[in-house]
Formats: C-alpha cells, sequence, structure tokens
C-alpha cells in the first residue's frame, strides 16, 4: 500500500539515518556484501529527494564509522571507492536540486583524493539554500567531542572555566550551527546508536525498523514520520492537560 502524507502531518526538521544492514540483505540474496552497499548508495539519493520533497530541512546518514576500519580491508576499499564516486556524480544532482552538503567527522584520515572530492562538493553547495545533508563519513560520536574540546581550546574558549557551557562546545562540533535531530532511524533491527551524534541525539525520538537499508524507501519512510507524530515529546517536563 502507498503510504501518503496525511494532512496535518508534523514533518520532522530534522532527521537522522543509520543505514544499517547492507550486507545482510545481499547476503541473503547470495551476492557480496559490496553489492549492499552499492544498492544502499542508491537509496541515499532517493530519500534525500523523498526527504526534501516532504519539507524536512536537513538529512544526516551515518555512511562510515570510525570503528568501520576494523573491516575486512577489501570492504573498506569498496566503501571508500563507492564514497569518492558518489562526491564525484552527485555534485550535479546536488546543484539542480539545491542541496547543501556537509561532510561531519574526522576526514584528516582519508586519502587525499577523496579529501578534495569532498572540499570541492562542500564548496560548490555551500550557497544552496534548500534541504541540508550532512554525511558521516569516519565519523564516531565520541571522536566528534574530542575534536570540539581540541577545537575550543584552539580558539582559546576553554581558559575560563566559568565561560564554558552547552554552546561552546555546540559550536565546535561537526554540526555547529544545525539543530538536532528530531527524529533518528535505524534500519534492519539493531536497536543500538554505534556511536552516531551522541550529543546531538540527547531528545532525539528513535525509531527502528527491521526493513534492511537497500530496501528502505519513501512508504518507510512515511511510516517512519508517522510514528514520530505519535510521540510526544516531554524533554523532561511535563504535558500541561
Ligand atoms: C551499513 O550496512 C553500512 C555500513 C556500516 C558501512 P552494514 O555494512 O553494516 O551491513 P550489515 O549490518 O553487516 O548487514
Ligand atoms: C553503524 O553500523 C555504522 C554505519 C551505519 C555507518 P554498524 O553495522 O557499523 O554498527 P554495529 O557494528 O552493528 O554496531
Ligand atoms: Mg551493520
Amino acid at each position: 500500500m502507498k503510504e501518503e502524507i496525511r494532512e496535518g502531518l508534523k514533518i520532522p526538521a530534522h532527521i537522522a539515518i543509520i543505514m544499517d544492514g547492507n550486507g545482510r540483505w545481499a547476503k541473503k540474496r547470495g551476492m557480496p556484501r559490496t553489492f549492499g552497499h552499492t544498492q544502499g548508495a542508491k537509496v541515499v539519493e532517493q530519500i534525500l529527494e523523498d526527504a526534501d520533497h516532504m519539507g524536512v530541512k536537513y538529512l544526516t546518514v551515518y555512511a562510515f564509522s570510525t570503528e568501520n576500519w576494523s573491516r575486512p580491508q577489501t570492504e573498506v576499499k569498496a566503501l571508500m571507492n563507492l564514497l569518492r564516486r558518489y562526491m564525484k556524480t552527485s555534485l550535479a544532482k546536488c546543484a539542480k536540486n539545491n542541496v547543501r552538503v556537509r561532510v561531519i567527522g574526522d576526514k584528516s584520515m582519508l586519502d587525499k583524493d577523496l579529501r578534495e572530492s569532498i572540499a570541492d562538493l562542500e564548496r560548490d553547495t555551500a550557497s544552496n539554500t534548500g534541504i541540508g545533508f550532512q554525511i558521516a563519513i569516519n565519523y564516531g560520536g565520541r571522536d566528534e567531542i574530542v575534536r570540539a574540546v581540541r577545537r575550543a581550546a584552539a580558539r582559546g574558549l576553554l581558559e575560563d572555566p566559568e565561560k564554558i557551557d552547552e554552546s561552546v562546545l555546540d559550536d565546535c562540533l561537526d554540526t555547529a550551527g544545525i539543530p538536532d535531530p528530531d527524529l533518528l532511524i535505524r534500519t534492519c533491527g539493531e536497536q543500538r546508536i554505534s556511536n552516531f551524534l551522541l550529543w546531538q541525539l540527547a531528545y532525539s525520538e528513535m525509531y527502528f525498523t527491521p526493513k534492511a537499508w537497500p530496501e528502505f524507501d519513501r512508504d518507510e519512510l512515511v511510516r517512519a514520520i508517522d510514528a514520530y507524530n505519535h510521540r510526544e515529546r516531554r524533554y523532561g517536563g511535563l504535558m500541561d492537560k
């Protein structure tokens, strides 16, 4: 059944996604894990477009974690090549669709040519005014917080302990200037954060689906948004009823 966006549905301003299950999806079909990643990359493009059309303002996807380096070299290489290709081919699409791209994570550990393609894509889409698309590459939530503290120190913001507050750290994170996710989606059944956006997810609503990422589609996104609409966000307070 095709899921419709019903009238009055509140669209989360920021959706974050842990795109999980590419490997299991491929294996189940007798294919190599990398086939799942290739398929997954196509789904990202489609979901970005769908989210944009629905009125989502920011979409953040987890593409490669600081822990994913521990996978076999062949898989790491395939993932890096996929990212390389994505950075090169998505520029025209982002320009056409007014998408603003930001890569979050520690880019210093990536190969030089990939770093350059990322810099090109970020620079060339920086003045776009449509959906903000964050791609997490070599990203770890703990690593991001450590790098934010270092950044704050380099900016001289830690000298007076009395002046250290949440906004100081917020402004030094890779996601500076981007509102926290309203909704986190994780595909393929696992119910954990896996070191994603530890700071930013403090009050996000969580949605878990058994569907693997390569089979995630617009209908699934609508279901997640629908579930989000049934949540009561209290932020530690009480609903006045
Ligand atoms: C998610 O799919 C993509 C990345 C982590 C890069 P996985 O590769 O984790 O697939 P599963 O979870 O092993 O099936
Ligand atoms: C999280 O998925 C990382 C990405 C989606 C990029 P993993 O498959 O790496 O996480 P675990 O190992 O199941 O926690
Ligand atoms: Mg996984």
